[in-house]
């Protein structure tokens, strides 16, 4: 097998990523006990609200090399360790990159999404991997073994409303620990705009209020994350009236983009983007666009 610890990386850290005290606590502890026997943690919470971010945090923290499996896309088992390829008319089988990453020792493993799998027969290969055996027969493979510390993180959008165990198969979430993540309040969520897209505190809460009339309109239904809400920062900092950046950043119905844009309008007196106007898409100095 292709020796691919070398290409596999240690994320960076994001210096402006905020969580509990407790989470981390327990966090710290997790990694701890990893040293001892094999742990695999779920961490749940809304859309957007820094799951992946946190694996990647904790994978740099700890110095960790991790990779990332989008398990909603499993259609069916085998499909993470190989396939059979044909080539020059020979049949020949390709592993893939799932069961090298997981034999390096101290691997964070990332499986997103874990409850959206098309099928559930797709997750048979990981109860063998999750459970303290640590291994799984695979014809082509042989036995592949998980090597000492690797952690598996899977991460699911699940608000705090969940109750069932329909989205994810019980067997598998009894072989987790449980992490729930909230949106962080206000005062952090202000803190993290400006921090990561260096707008002012004025326009970061500013932002926010607009974004909280959304958020707390039940009947708009929307969930806004801080994805969105960085992404209308964002576009602030580029020059954008608040106006346009939430135009351009959210894909919501006309009624209740209309309805927004007055209550921007009661909040800030902007109407930039009333006088709209068509030009053609060439370069201001003549050029033409690529
Ligand atoms: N607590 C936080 N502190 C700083 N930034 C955050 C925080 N939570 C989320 N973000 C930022 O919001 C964006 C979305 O985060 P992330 O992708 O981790 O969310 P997610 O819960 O995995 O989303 P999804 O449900 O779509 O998988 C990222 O740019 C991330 O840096
Ligand atoms: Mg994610």
């Amino acid at each position: 097998m292709t020796d691919i610890s070398q290409y596999l990386k240690v994320p960076t850290v994001d210096p402006n990523f905020f969580v509990l005290d407790e989470d981390q606590l327990n966090l710290e502890r997790l990694e701890k006990l990893s040293e001892k026997h094999p742990i695999n943690i779920l961490i749940t919470g809304n859309q957007g609200c820094g799951k992946s971010s946190l694996v990647r945090q904790f994978a740099s923290f700890y110095q960790r090399p991790m990779v990332t499996f989008q398990i909603g896309l499993l259609s069916e088992a085998g499909q993470l360790f190989g396939q059979q390829r044909l080539k020059e008319g020979e049949t020949f089988y390709q592993s893939f990159l799932f069961p090298k990453a997981i034999q390096i020792p101290g691997c964070v493993i990332h499986l997103e999404e874990i409850n959206r799998s098309e099928n559930p027969h797709a997750l048979n290969d990981l109860f063998s991997v999750l459970s303290n055996e640590r291994c799984i027969w695979v014809d082509e493979l042989g036995l592949v073994e998980v090597a000492p510390k690797v952690i598996f993180f899977a991460t699911m959008n699940e608000g705090e409303e969940f109750s069932g165990t329909d989205e994810m198969d019980s067997a598998l979430r009894d072989r987790f620990y449980r992490i729930h993540l909230d949106y962080p309040p206000m005062e952090v969520e202000e803190q993290i705009l400006v921090l990561k897209t260096g707008v002012d505190m004025s326009v970061a809460k500013q932002i926010l209020r607009v974004i909280n009339k959304l958020r707390s309109n039940n009947q708009m239904g929307m969930g806004i994350s801080i994805r969105h809400s960085l992404m209308i920062s964002e576009l602030v900092a580029m020059g954008a009236s608040l106006r346009e950046a939430v135009i351009y950043s959210l894909q919501i119905s006309m009624d209740v983009l209309e309805s927004l844009l007055l209550s921007i309008h009661a909040e800030t007196g902007d109407t930039a983007v009333d006088v709209r106007k068509y030009n053609r898409y060439v370069h201001a100095k003549g050029g033409q666009t690529p």
